[in-house]
């Protein structure tokens, strides 16, 4: 967001000052005489400036920028906090074999679909418990404690975000 702002702020700087130099050089006393030497080395110092400015100062900026993590971007613009991310990872290892869930490029077939399941509303609670209890309703087999504690919590806690989107 801040760095969207100064992006802008660069640009409206140079495209001002690109104006503003413009007008200038455009009001000369007596109109077509050469530009004296002074002049041209002042334009020359601008120019070196102003290619400073875009060769080093911009992709600088775009790396700051660019530098903020995606690694806990979720599907769907979903900002997923530390929990969550981590959720994701024990996602990947221990139930995306047999889950589809979008937010997880998982495509398992043996359990239900986490993105279609309930309308995609997962609350956390149903995580917990499946993970807790395991499943065997006749449409298939989960087993029961694939994980505990802090790690089922966040595994809950990011299916129940990302499921349906
Ligand atoms: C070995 C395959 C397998 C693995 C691994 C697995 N599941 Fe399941 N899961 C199933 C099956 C099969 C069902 C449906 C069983 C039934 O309803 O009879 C199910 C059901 C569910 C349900 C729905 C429960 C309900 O009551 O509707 C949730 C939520 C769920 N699993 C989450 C997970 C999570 C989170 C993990 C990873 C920690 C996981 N599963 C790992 C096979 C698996």
């Amino acid at each position: 967001m801040i760095g969207t702002l100064v992006f802008v702020l660069i640009f409206l700087a140079i495209g001002l000052s690109v104006v503003l130099a413009a007008m200038r050089s455009g009001r000369k006393p007596g109109g077509n005489g050469p530009e004296s030497p002074g002049k041209r080395r002042a334009w020359g110092l601008g120019l070196g400036v102003v290619m400073l400015v875009l060769g080093i100062g911009l992709p600088a900026l775009v790396l700051i920028t660019n530098s903020h993590s995606h690694a806990s971007d979720g599907a769907g613009g979903a900002h997923l906090n530390a929990a969550e991310t981590h959720g994701r990872a024990l996602f990947a290892r221990n139930c995306s074999t047999c889950h589809t869930l979008g937010g997880s490029a998982a495509v398992g077939r043996v359990g239900p679909n986490l993105d279609t399941l309930n309308g995609g509303n997962v609350p956390q609670a149903l995580v917990l418990n499946a993970i807790a209890k395991g499943r065997a309703q006749g449409n298939g087999q989960m087993p029961a404690g694939l994980l505990y504690g802090d790690d089922a919590k966040d595994v809950a806690a990011y299916v129940a975000r990302v499921s349906g989107r």
